[in-house]
C-alpha cells in the first residue's frame, strides 16, 4: 500500500488562537500530547450545513475535559461552539467532519511535571468522511474479531475519547493479516466491545444489544437507541459474547464518521444472507431524516465567515 496522502489536504483549523488551513497544523514534540497520549477530543458532524447533536457533543467534551483534569485550556462551552462554527464557515463546508481537540500542553521543563503545562486547545474541520469506504457504507463491510484485547477501563477509561489507541492499532493489523480492513476488540472476558472509531450493535431474534463496557458512549448508539425505541424494536446495552456476533442476524457500526454502516461478514462469515438487513436499513434512514429536524440540529453560523 503506502499510497501517497492527501488526508489533510482540505479544510480550516484552529490552534493557538489562530485560523489556518488544516495542512498547516503542527504540535510540538514537546506536547505530552505526542509523548503520552495525553490528550482527548470529540468529533461532531454538520449535514447539510446543520451540526447534528452539537450540545450531546459539548456535554461529552466537557465530561471529557474535567476529567482529564485540563484546567488551563481557557476556553469555555461557548467559545469552543464559536470556534467549531468558525472553522465550518471559514471552510465553506456543508457536509463535514469537525475534530476538537484539549493536549496537556509542553511543561516547563524537562522533568515533565504534568501539573506546569498549558494545556492545548485546536480543531479542525473537514469534508465529511466514514470511518469505512463509501461503497461499504451502503454495501456492508467486513469485519474480523481480534485477538488483541480492548484497553481495561481501569487503565484508560474508554468513555474519554482519546488518541490512545495502540489496542486498535494492533487489531488492525490483525485485520490487515486475515484479508479485512476492520476489526470489533474483545475485553478480558471474552465480549465484544467497539473498533477504531465506532461502537457495533448486534440483532438477535428481533432484539437490538450493543456492549455496555469497554466502549465509549458513542453519540451516534445513543441516537440508535433512541430511534429503535420508536420504532417499537426491543433495544439495550448488554454484556455480548464473541458466539453471539457470529450467529446475529444483522450487524452494524455506528459512528458520527459514517452514521450506521452495515456488517455483511464477520471473520468471514456472512451476517444473515451478506446484504444489510431490513432493521438496518430503516434505522439508517430515519438516522439522516433527523439531521433536519430543529430539535437535533442547529445552522452552521456561515455569516461569521463573511463577516471577517
Ligand atoms: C472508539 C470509538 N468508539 C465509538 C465511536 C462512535 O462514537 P460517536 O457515535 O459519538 O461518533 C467513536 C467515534 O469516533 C470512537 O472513536
Amino acid at each position: 500500500m503506502g499510497a501517497e496522502s492527501n488526508y489533510g489536504g482540505a479544510g480550516v483549523g484552529y490552534m493557538d488562537g489562530t485560523y489556518l488551513p488544516v495542512a498547516e497544523m503542527r504540535i510540538p514534540i514537546t506536547d505530552m500530547g505526542f509523548q503520552l497520549s495525553d490528550m482527548c477530543y470529540d468529533a461532531v458532524h454538520v449535514r447539510n450545513g446543520r451540526f447534528f447533536r452539537l450540545d450531546d457533543h459539548l456535554d461529552r467534551w466537557e465530561q471529557s475535559i474535567s476529567e482529564r483534569r485540563y484546567d488551563t485550556l481557557n476556553h469555555s462551552r461557548d467559545q469552543v461552539g464559536e470556534v467549531l462554527h468558525g472553522c465550518v464557515a471559514r471552510a465553506e463546508l456543508s457536509d463535514a467532519l469537525i475534530t476538537f481537540v484539549a493536549t496537556r500542553g509542553s511543561p516547563a521543563s524537562a522533568h515533565k511535571d504534568l501539573r506546569s503545562c498549558k494545556n492545548r486547545f485546536m480543531v479542525w474541520a473537514m469534508p465529511y468522511y466514514a470511518a469505512i469506504e463509501d461503497a461499504e457504507v451502503e454495501q456492508g463491510c467486513e469485519i474480523i474479531v481480534a485477538k488483541t484485547v480492548r484497553i481495561a477501563p481501569g487503565s484508560v477509561d474508554p468513555t474519554v475519547k482519546n488518541f490512545g489507541r495502540l489496542d486498535f492499532v494492533r487489531a488492525l493489523f490483525e485485520a490487515y493479516d486475515r484479508d479485512a480492513r476492520y476489526a470489533v476488540l474483545p475485553d478480558q472476558d471474552g465480549h465484544i466491545t467497539e473498533g477504531r472509531g465506532w461502537n457495533i450493535f448486534v440483532l438477535k431474534d428481533g432484539v437490538l444489544l450493543s456492549p455496555d463496557r469497554c466502549v465509549l458512549e458513542g453519540i451516534t448508539r445513543k441516537t440508535v437507541l433512541e430511534l429503535s425505541a420508536k420504532l417499537n424494536i426491543e433495544s439495550r446495552l448488554a454484556e455480548i459474547p464473541i458466539e453471539m456476533l457470529g450467529r446475529a442476524d444483522e450487524v452494524f457500526l455506528t459512528s458520527t464518521a459514517g452514521g450506521i454502516m452495515p456488517v455483511c461478514s464477520v471473520d468471514h462469515r456472512a451476517v444473515g444472507d451478506g446484504a444489510p438487513g431490513p432493521v438496518t436499513l430503516r434505522l439508517k434512514e430515519m438516522y439522516w431524516a433527523m439531521h433536519e429536524d430543529p430539535a437535533y440540529s442547529v445552522p452552521v453560523r456561515y455569516e461569521i465567515a463573511e463577516a471577517l
